[in-house]
């Protein structure tokens, strides 16, 4: 039996093992190990492929998003609205700031927040809306501009995808990438990036990076300690000149899972009209998820789900006082959805595989 690895961060090492090892030795030799000309150079790049004019290195996605939220003056007594149905980042990086998190349901086509139901929660208090690129498609983005307030794209999944002809991330007031070594773009450690177009929010976000520093040991405005470092920033942009085969391979095997599993009683992902989808996760669903899950693991094919308990009902927000039916297109996803191997690495065969165990299941 061939084991398919679920996820395969050392298969893209192996392909760009040259390439990576020289620009290692490269920083290493140069003695210059954090925020120096590797990060600002990937800074460029980064944020002219998201179509914004500035790019912020941090240290991991989680950080962009506090220090988004920070730029943006939010605080104790606000309101910011969010996915319950992502990882915990988002909604973290709001409690962290003293903020009010406040769940909006998703849509059940496409896993995104649903704009009517932000609508819904919108408040005197709301200050920020913080939709999550879920799985590697855009929120819908028009329609929560719609409302008149920041929006701060979580485009921790999706670093490539565009909404309407143009990139995500670009098009919020501030959009916030992940480095983590197994999304599209990943590092070998920890790393994040965010990029706005708004020149006095890009001063006060790479302040604020650095403990909120105007000159040496002067601080005028409050911070952190968040940079990014010389060799990851060294390493991403080796990986970022090979991010647009990758994702168009993610799509290739998109298609691929489409077409074999079309005929079966499972759900397959959509892609919202207008969006261009770059796959981040290629997740079904079924009422028989358990059993499937189980059937695969015992033919080599090991999944994690994403997510098993929604946002809402995580133990760490039982004081919010959010119970099972709150958001129950959310809670219904997380019971049914089954994501499947999906990286650029992973060969037609091994998805064939995946195809026909699926198959055998339902035979
Ligand atoms: C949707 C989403 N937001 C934020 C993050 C946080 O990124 P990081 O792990 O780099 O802190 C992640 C993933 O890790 C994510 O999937």
């Amino acid at each position: 039996m061939n084991t398919i690895p679920f996820l395969n961060p050392a298969a893209q090492f192996q392909n760009l093992r040259a390439e990576l090892l020289a620009a290692t030795a490269a920083v290493l030799e140069g003695g210059r190990y954090i925020l120096g000309p590797e990060v600002q150079a990937l800074e460029t790049e980064i944020a002219a492929f998201c179509g914004a004019r500035h790019g912020i290195g941090v240290n991991s996605g989680s950080d962009a998003l506090t220090l988004a939220l920070h730029a943006l003056g939010v605080g104790p007594g606000d309101e910011v609205i969010t996915s319950p149905f992502t990882y915990i980042a988002p909604a973290e990086s709001i409690h962290q700031l003293g903020a009010r998190i406040v769940f909006a349901d998703i849509d059940p086509r496409y896993f995104t927040i649903d704009a009517a139901e932000v609508r819904r929660r919108l408040t005197p208090r709301t200050k920020v809306i913080l939709p999550v690129h879920l799985f590697g498609q855009g929120a819908p983005l028009a329609e929560l501009f719609e409302f008149g307030l920041p929006v701060v794209e979580d485009t921790a999944q999706a670093i490539g995808a565009s909404a309407g002809g143009r990139p995500l991330a670009g098009q919020g007031r501030i959009g916030c990438l992940s480095f983590y070594p197994t999304k599209n773009l990943g590092a070998c450690g920890d790393g994040g990036m965010l990029v706005t177009s708004d020149d006095n929010l890009a001063t006060l976000l790479r302040r604020s990076r650095v403990h909120g520093i105007s000159q040496r040991y002067h601080h005028d405005t409050h911070g952190f300690n968040t940079r990014l470092d010389e060799l990851q920033a060294a390493l991403l942009r080796v990986k970022f000149r090979h991010l647009a085969s990758w994702n168009q391979r993610r799509r290739d095997l998109a298609a691929r899972y489409h077409a074999g599993l079309a005929d079966l009683p499972v759900e397959l992902p959509l892609t919202a009209p207008g969006n261009d989808h770059v796959f981040h996760v290629y997740a079904i669903q079924t009422d028989r998820r358990d059993a499937l899950q189980t059937h695969l693991a015992e033919r080599g094919i090991p999944t994690i789900i994403y997510y098993p308990v929604p946002l809402h009902l995580q133990r760490c927000y039982a004081d919010y006082g959010w119970k099972v039916g709150d958001f129950p297109v959310t809670e219904r996803v997380s019971n049914r959805i089954l994501p499947l191997p999906m990286y650029p690495e992973l060969t037609d065969e091994q998805v064939q595989q995946v195809i026909d165990t699926i198959r055998s299941f339902f035979a």
